[in-house]
């Protein structure tokens, strides 16, 4: 694991972003593994900016997203697919029908998660994939469990997420209380991924990602096992290492 320091929030938005354009510029044609939560918004901002400097094209790029509230319709501005648009795609040149996310209308769960694997498995995989990092260790959807799940599956989100999401609905009930995510396997066939993290409330987590045990109840430790992966943070997230 690669840890680069970052002074603030900006700083962090500004390093992951300058990744994400050096592989776009790499490789034009790639597929990029995206992710949601307010951590990666500003390095979202960074790329959007990019493209309107002219710096980033982003008409060969494919998207495949790690994770979508189930039972929730895509207007719904909660919905990952509004916050994709929202933040990145209505932006940039990017081709719409090359933009992926689980199908979270689908109320037949093992249908929607076979046909997520299969589209990322067309799209050959992800050459990176953009992780945020929850409070208690999920990337993804994956919560902390007895096992590391491998494909796309429907998941009930825990206590703690819920709340921690609740603020972005109008009540507790409002709060979806399943997603479909991508599995640990499909996360760790990416070629490279990003961990974007930030903030004090996450420095005790990311010690454990980082310096603690590989276990399925910290989810992202598995991270440690993969063999290019670069964590940028800033100094508030980093305080404890
Ligand atoms: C959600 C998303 C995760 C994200 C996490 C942390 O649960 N499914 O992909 O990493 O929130 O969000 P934040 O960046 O807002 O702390």
């Amino acid at each position: 694991m690669r840890i680069i320091r970052a002074k603030d929030y900006d700083d962090m938005s500004r390093k992951a972003a300058n990744i994400i354009a050096a592989q776009i510029t790499m490789k034009p044609d790639c597929v990029l593994g995206l992710a949601t939560g307010s951590t990666p918004i500003g390095t979202y901002k960074e790329l959007v900016a990019a493209y309107e400097n002219g710096d980033l094209d982003f008409s060969q790029i494919t998207t495949v997203n790690l994770d979508e509230y189930k039972g929730i319709t895509r207007e719904n501005d909660q919905s990952y697919y509004y916050f994709m648009n929202d933040n990145l795609f209505s932006k940039v040149n990017i081709r719409k029908d090359y933009t992926f996310l689980p199908d979270g209308m689908e109320p037949d769960s093992k249908k929607a998660c076979e046909e997520y694997d299969a589209i990322i498995e067309k799209v050959g995989g992800q050459d990176l994939q953009l992780l945020g990092l929850g409070h208690n260790g999920h990337i993804g959807f994956n919560e902390p469990a007895e096992v590391f799940k491998y494909g796309t599956h429907c998941v009930d989100l825990t206590e703690s997420t819920i709340l921690a999401n609740q603020r972005f609905f109008a009540s507790y009930d409002d709060v979806p209380k399943q997603a479909y995510t991508m599995g640990i396997k499909t996360i760790m066939q990416a070629k490279k991924i990003l961990v974007v993290v930030s903030g004090k409330d996450k420095a005790a987590i990311l010690k454990e990602v980082v310096e603690g045990p590989v276990t399925p109840n910290v989810q992202a430790s598995v991270l440690q096992l993969h063999n290019d992966v670069i964590i940028v943070a800033d100094e508030d997230a980093l305080s404890l290492l």
